[in-house]
């Protein structure tokens, strides 16, 4: 986007959010706990007009969820920590303008396939199909306009005292390179026992390979507040999926023990990212797959993070079989984020459940294929708490 008009972009945004916030309608509020609603206003229009929703979340101890129609995305995460302090745990910016113009996926939905397929390329029952390009030779999260770029139907819904945003897409046949017809559903529920619970379900109407994941960055100490190395990361994982210089798994299953990926016991982020490891170097830090223990299929813990510094901790639990640990390499601070503030390198970590990365082009990893008759679904939980005295 050339830059007066994306500064004419920045001010439409801008002006929109003012208008509409004087119109926020609270949605079901006699039937729901004190103190706990769902809140539906403008974030503003594409720059083709299309209107963007968002929708704040908000439980009885006062977490509060952000969620907008554009890339499904999460916009902000309050969360309780140490002394009842709430902070906004991911980072994002302020403005839609700010998200259309130059997000590396913060808080998005990523889809139809997370992470990266080699070469744009993968043959289904005899048929090779090509997708776009958007890394380098290969292709990265769905493709130039994947699902973190679609704006979403959205339905708000109040069952049994949780809150849910249902939000729904169909990706047309072909769409980015990718056969059939795909109908996409993502609920995100806040529930009161402080989880954000996401779950994905997909049908197609002619064979095709699908991988969804959210793409929120999370620095527990506060969005924007400094990186996120003294984190302590647990991941329940004996083994992951080394990578060669685009990033691609090389096939192998390799153990974790003896290496900077042993994170089976909580390990400082930061600890060995430096370390003299080919892997580390490749990709300038974390940005792996980890092979989860226990039975894809059945939801478990897959891995935990604490920052003893604000005292928050963040259990993810998934059916999925595999998890990308992503340390922000990539962030170099040129993004300025909600409040002014600059994301700087490592200043945000993703914990991605998934599939393996380029899956369709290894027949040995757990299968992507989706046949019509047939439902994907999975399901991913961030579950914060704070850390009791013990722990820190
Ligand atoms: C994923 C990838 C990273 C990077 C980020 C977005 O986590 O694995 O390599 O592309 O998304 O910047």
């Amino acid at each position: 986007m050339k830059k007066s008009c994306f500064a004419f972009f920045c001010l439409l945004s801008a002006c929109t959010i003012l208008l509409i916030t004087g119109s926020d309608e609270p949605m079901n509020a006699q039937t729901l706990p004190p103190k706990s609603s769902i809140r539906k206003q403008s974030f503003g229009s594409l720059p083709d007009g299309t209107p963007v929703d968002l929708y704040t979340l908000t439980n009885q101890s006062g977490m509060q969820a952000r969620i907008m129609t554009y890339g499904g995305t999460i916009v902000s995460l309050r969360v309780p920590g140490r002394n009842g302090k709430f902070d906004d745990v991911v980072l994002g910016f302020d403005s839609l303008a700010e998200y259309v113009h130059d997000s590396p996926y913060f808080g998005a939905i990523v889809g139809r396939y997370a992470n990266r397929i080699a070469r744009g390329s993968f043959t289904l029952n005899g048929t090779t199909f090509t997708l776009a390009l958007n890394d380098g030779k290969n292709h990265l999260h769905g493709g130039v306009k994947g699902f973190d770029k679609v704006v979403w139907q959205a339905a708000a819904s109040t069952p049994d005292n949780d809150l849910m945003l249902t939000l729904t897409y169909t990706s047309r046949n072909l769409e980015e390179g990718y056969p059939g017809t795909l109908k996409v559903e993502v609920v995100y529920t806040l529930t009161s026992a402080d989880e954000l619970k996401i779950l994905y379900t997909a049908e197609t109407d002619a064979p095709t390979v699908v991988n969804l994941t959210q793409h929120s960055y999370f620095n527990l100490a506060g969005a924007g507040t400094g990186d996120i190395l003294g984190h302590r990361l647990m991941i329940n994982a004996d083994r992951f999926t080394p990578v060669d210089s685009g990033l691609i798994p090389t096939g192998v299953l390799q153990p974790v023990e003896n290496t900077p990926f042993d994170f089976r016991r909580p390990t400082p982020i930061g600890e060995r990212i430096s370390a003299d490891d080919v892997q580390l170097k490749l990709a300038g830090g974390y940005d792996h797959n980890f092979v989860l223990n226990g039975s894809a299929g059945t939801v478990r813990l897959a891995a935990r993070v604490e920052d003893p510094q604000s005292g928050r901790a963040m259990d993810v639990l998934t059916n999925q079989p595999g998890l990308q640990f992503y340390s922000g390499n990539f962030l170099d601070g040129h993004h300025v984020g909600k409040g002014g503030l600059h994301y700087r390198h490592r200043y945000g970590f993703c914990l991605e459940t998934q599939h393996f990365p380029d899956s369709p082009n290894h027949p040995s990893f757990p299968s992507t294929v989706l046949l019509p008759g047939k439902t994907y679904s999975t399901e991913t939980i961030y579950k914060f708490s704070v850390m009791d005295g013990k722990e820190q």
